[in-house]
């Protein structure tokens, strides 16, 4: 990822961690892809009531490219970003959900000391895949 979408990615997370809905665990965060075609979409967490149903950005962002591409999307790289810059990177669920659709994604993420940047190699190791001969099928 150059430098230029890291920053227009890390705006459109910006952007959208400002939409969250956290009101359960107030710790807001934003999520933005780049895919393959250009296009950035992005996503924002949103919590419910009934805990277990509240939703991750980086998933959020994921589906709404989904809903909005004709043919199966391929993320090139992924930003995530929280309102306390604490160190965060996603979650196991998020890793997956990332690998299926950015199998060679670069992800960045707050860390300890600043922005960390991780393949999704290193991110998920033998994640789950119903057809590991066929991992970029498209639909
Ligand atoms: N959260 C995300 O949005 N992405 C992650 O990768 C980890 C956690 C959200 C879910 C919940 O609304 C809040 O952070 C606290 O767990």
């Amino acid at each position: 990822m150059t430098a230029q979408q890291r920053q227009k990615l890390l705006r459109a997370a910006r952007a959208a961690m400002k939409h969250a809905y956290a009101p359960y665990s107030s710790f807001r965060v934003g999520a933005a892809i780049l895919l393959r075609d250009g296009r950035i979409f992005s996503g924002c967490n949103v919590e419910n009531a009934s805990y277990g149903l509240t939703i991750c950005a980086e998933r959020n962002a994921i589906f709404s490219a989904v809903a909005n591409s004709p043919k199966k999307p391929e993320i090139l790289a992924a930003v995530v970003v929280n309102h306390r810059n604490a160190p965060c990177s996603p979650c196991g669920a998020c890793r997956q959900v990332l690998a299926e659709f950015g199998p060679r994604a670069v992800v960045c993420y707050p860390g300890a000391d600043g922005i960390v940047q991780r393949s999704m190699q290193e991110l998920l190791v033998d994640g789950f895949s119903l057809c590991p001969n066929e991992p970029d099928a498209t639909r």
